[in-house]
């Protein structure tokens, strides 16, 4: 809120009659004299003890509370969160201790105690303790129930479930990083509270060394604080996990749509030299048919590893190699670090216009500072300037017109070598000279955690005003809460093991719940060198995950599907096939991320937060190998993926499809905490026990889909050449929605805002004769989508007479494994077809 707004705020709002009372509202005995508390339209306003406490509902589901003490009432902008959203206000009604919205109750007790309640009287978030402050510093306590659940805080590592642990926010170069290693890359200071089905997210919008503990240190209370900077956070209400998930959006922006390209097969190594090596990979992956789409090149494309040059030796003919490589269909991607190499008078640009316009950062003296990183004495630019991100993106101008398709910006913690906070010191100064903020210089401390998100800004942004009518695809190491409207994403220097493999899904799960949908995990591991077995599993796993990437540092054992000789890279190859004919689903759902900001890839939580009898989120019965590709596919990858026993995979209730045979599986009940000898008695809906094989990951359809698959191609850049499949899978309760969509663009551009989309919605019902009505809407938007047909592909039903209607014409059903098959016209004011 600016300064003016504040005193409207002041102005419009009203007193109670002298000093209240907050405790006597609450039933207590105590009165409390000194709070005073001043409601307006839009929220409340207590004071008490020299201490401010600022409630604002800015819509019926989110409120904002911002906490200060003294009288100075502190800067009001935010890194993360958009300025529409922290400005919006909805009116409240205004009650003896608070006021309540529509959705939520809010009280402030004695002592600022704060409560929060939806209307039903469920309390969602009540104060523990008073603010404990140590100096600047302060940490919030909040009452913990033992069934309280927490997900989210970006790509710590762990376990899906916060609960019972801590973490700080801190970037950090973690090479090599374990399960149990925190912090590392990215600070994403927002969670989910989910506890009996119902859910609530926080964002702590604080930049500085904040820390979260989830019943560590005691198990009744969860506790969020930060050494210095403001008290602000949001709160926001579901009760549904989705609605969470869309507010934080709302809150902080959705994933943008990607290039489709992004969303195909991603080559890359540390380091992939000289030139004619390169090629050769392009090659065989051409040769051996494996779909893909990017190429990388890591830091020895360049000269002495600084940023924004080639290499003219290793690298001879770069301009033309791009060409030939979007010849043939590949987009190059290069890796740009941040760090400036100090190369003074010989020519180097970024570092003599860097100087020239002012902007690096600067020692407590003024001086710039300097420290090592791979090109030797490095500068750091000022990315929390506007002029100074705009001048980072003038250094994109040339790799741009080029043609080169992605950049890559690592190392954004920013990493610093030789020192052992493996960061540049604290002292540090950094200037803020950005619209809505006060212009002024701080130190690191308060900078690092967005350094890496203003980095990745400074090229989106950069960009665009190269190339507006191009989606940039941007990936960063190191982020902040919002960081996604700017960059796609990896969780960096993984290693070689079965563990690192299993920590994909919790990590990619709750980035995507943080707001990072375009995420991916380096495939393979990238430290140490994967045996064959693990890196085929990894592959098949990454097919099902947004980014798939296969990368590996320097030094390691050859990582490319064709490693391990024929018959590893078959399996790798059809898994990688199989990602490439669920483009069309893949990318339906990538844009769906983009308008709601649900993401790709998804806890069960998520779909199903009313699966188990008392409201405990399902995740915690699978062990952690399930997620959702999508809203609509199941992954089972087993929660242990090295060991070979039988494992047990837990379906939400409804039917499911086995997805590559077929295969029917009914949950008719909610699932229940069992002890074993329990769950050994049960008559139905028993486990499914897997027996872990090489070649198989288990995966699922839920009954009332309607799946759009694509011809195999091998590049997205490729039009699929026959009709879109629907795979229709059928729900055994025919009350169960029956339906699909299918979104289609050029892949490329923003003309999809002028329109230019395809997107057809399909219906399927059964008919009270047994016979079945399956519809494609009128397709929205005016985009010319590359199919002609449609396959439709039906499990879960017979047919009696094997016969379709469609246009008045009658066609023959054929038997497709355990489906039924017909192919008929799209066309695009709609098709209804009837099978009997
Ligand atoms: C960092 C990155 C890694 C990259 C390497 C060299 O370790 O995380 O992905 O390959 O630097 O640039």
């Amino acid at each position: 809120m600016g300064r003016l707004l504040f005193d409207a705020w002041m102005r419009s709002s009203f007193r109670f009659n002298g000093f209240f009372s907050a405790a006597l509202f609450l039933g207590s005995l105590v009165p409390v004299f000194s709070q005073q508390v001043t409601a307006s339209a839009h929220g409340v306003q207590a004071v008490d003890q020299g201490m401010t406490m600022q409630v604002t509902a800015l819509r019926e589901d989110v409120l904002r509370v911002r906490i200060w003490r003294g009288g100075t009432k502190p800067e009001d902008a935010s890194w993360a969160v958009l300025p529409k959203a922290r400005t919006s206000a909805v009116d409240v009604s205004a009650t003896a201790s608070g006021f309540h919205t529509q959705k939520l109750r809010v009280e402030i007790g004695a002592g600022l105690k704060l409560t929060v309640s939806d209307l039903d009287g469920h309390v969602l978030q009540e104060d523990a303790s008073p603010i404990a402050w140590r100096g600047d510093g302060f940490r919030l306590y909040k009452k913990r129930a033992m069934d309280e659940h927490f997900f989210g805080l970006g790509d710590k590592p762990g376990p899906l479930d916060r609960g019972g642990q801590a973490f700080t926010m801190w970037n950090t170069d973690n090479f090599g990083w374990q399960e149990s290693t925190d912090p590392i890359y990215k600070s994403i200071p927002f969670f989910i509270d989910f506890r009996e089905g119902r859910a609530f997210g926080v964002l702590f919008d604080n930049t500085w060394r904040s820390f979260f503990d989830f019943g560590r240190e005691d198990e009744h209370a969860y506790s969020f604080g930060a050494p210095n900077g403001p008290i602000d956070y949001y709160l926001m209400y579901g009760p549904e996990p989705k609605e969470v998930v869309s507010t934080y959006a709302w809150l902080t922006g959705p994933t943008p749509l990607p290039p489709l390209w992004a969303l195909g097969f991603q080559q890359s190594r540390y380091s992939y030299y000289p030139e004619a090596e390169f090629m050769a990979i392009a090659s065989r992956l051409r040769a051996d048919k494996i779909p893909s789409d990017a190429l990388y090149l890591d830091i020895d494309y360049q000269k002495n590893n600084i940023p924004f040059t080639v290499d003219p030796e290793k690298f001879p003919k770069f301009p033309e190699m791009v060409k030939e490589l979007a010849k043939d269909k590949f987009h190059l991607v290069v890796i740009t670090d941040l760090h400036i190499a100090k190369q003074a008078g010989v020519g180097y640009k970024p570092y003599d216009t860097g100087v020239a316009g002012d902007h690096f950062v600067k020692n407590p003296d003024g001086s710039t500072f300097v420290g090592p990183v791979w090109p030797g004495p490095s500068v750091f630019p000022d990315f929390t300037r506007a002029q100074t991100r705009k001048w980072w993106g003038t250094l994109y101008k040339e790799f741009a017109s080029e043609g080169v398709a992605g950049f890559w910006n690592d190392m954004n913690e920013p990493a610093v070598f030789e020192t052992p906070t493996k960061t540049m010191p604290d002292n540090i100064q950094h200037r803020i000279d950005e619209p809505g903020f006060v212009k002024r210089t701080t130190s690191h401390l308060e900078i690092h955690n967005v350094f890496g998100m203003e980095n990745s800004r400074g090229t989106y942004e950069g960009l665009l005003a190269l190339e507006p009518n191009v989606r940039p695809f941007v990936l960063t190491r190191a982020s902040y809460a919002g960081g996604q409207r700017y960059a796609s994403t990896w969780t960096g220097d993984n290693s070689s093991t079965w563990n690192h493999l299993r920590q994909t899904v919790p990590q990619i799960v709750n980035l995507g719940l943080s707001g990072f949908s375009m995420t991916g995990a380096d495939v393979g591991g990238f430290a140490g060198s994967p045996s064959p077995e693990l890196l085929t599993k990894w592959i098949e796993y990454a097919a099902f995950q947004p980014i798939d990437r296969d990368h590996a540092a320097k030094g390691t054992r050859a990582h490319e599907v064709w490693a391990d000789g024929p018959e590893q890279e078959a399996i790798r190859k059809r898994y990688i096939e199989e990602r490439y004919k669920l483009m069309p689903y893949l990318y339906t759902a990538a844009e769906e991320t983009s308008r709601d900001g649900i993401p790709i890839m998804r806890p069960l939580f998520l779909e199903f937060p009313h699966a188990t009898s008392d409201g405990h989120p399902m995740d915690l019965d699978t062990g952690g190998g399930e997620f959702l590709f999508g809203g609509r596919m199941l992954v089972a990858a087993n929660p242990s993926p090295e060991e070979v026993n039988p494992y047990e995979v837990h379906l939400p209730p409804g039917t499911w499809f086995d997805y590559w045979t077929g295969e029917r599986f009914e949950r008719a009940t909610k699932g229940q905490r069992l002890d074993l000898e329990q769950r050994d008695k049960l008559t139905q809906d028993k486990p499914l026990m897997i027996t872990p094989k090489l070649d198989t990951l288990p995966v699922y359809v839920r009954g009332g889909s309607i799946l759009p698959i694509a011809p195999l191609t091998q590049s997205t850049e490729e039009a699929p050449n026959g009709p879109l499949t629907l795979r229709i899978y059928l729900s055994s309760d025919a009350s169960e929605p029956c339906a699909g969509e299918v979104y289609s663009d050029d892949g490329k551009s923003f003309a999809y805002r002028k329109g230019q989309f395809a997107r057809v919605r399909f219906t399927c019902k059964i008919r009270p004769d047994g016979s079945m009505a399956v519809d494609a809407a009128q397709q929205e938007g005016s985009y010319t989508p590359w199919w002609k047909t449609y396959r439709i592909e039906v499990y879960g039903w017979t047919p009696k007479d094997r016969k379709v209607e469609v246009e008045g014409k009658v066609l023959e059903l054929t038997q497709s494994g355990v489906a039924w098959a017909v192919e008929v016209g799209a066309e695009r004011n709609g098709v209804s077809v009837a099978l009997r």
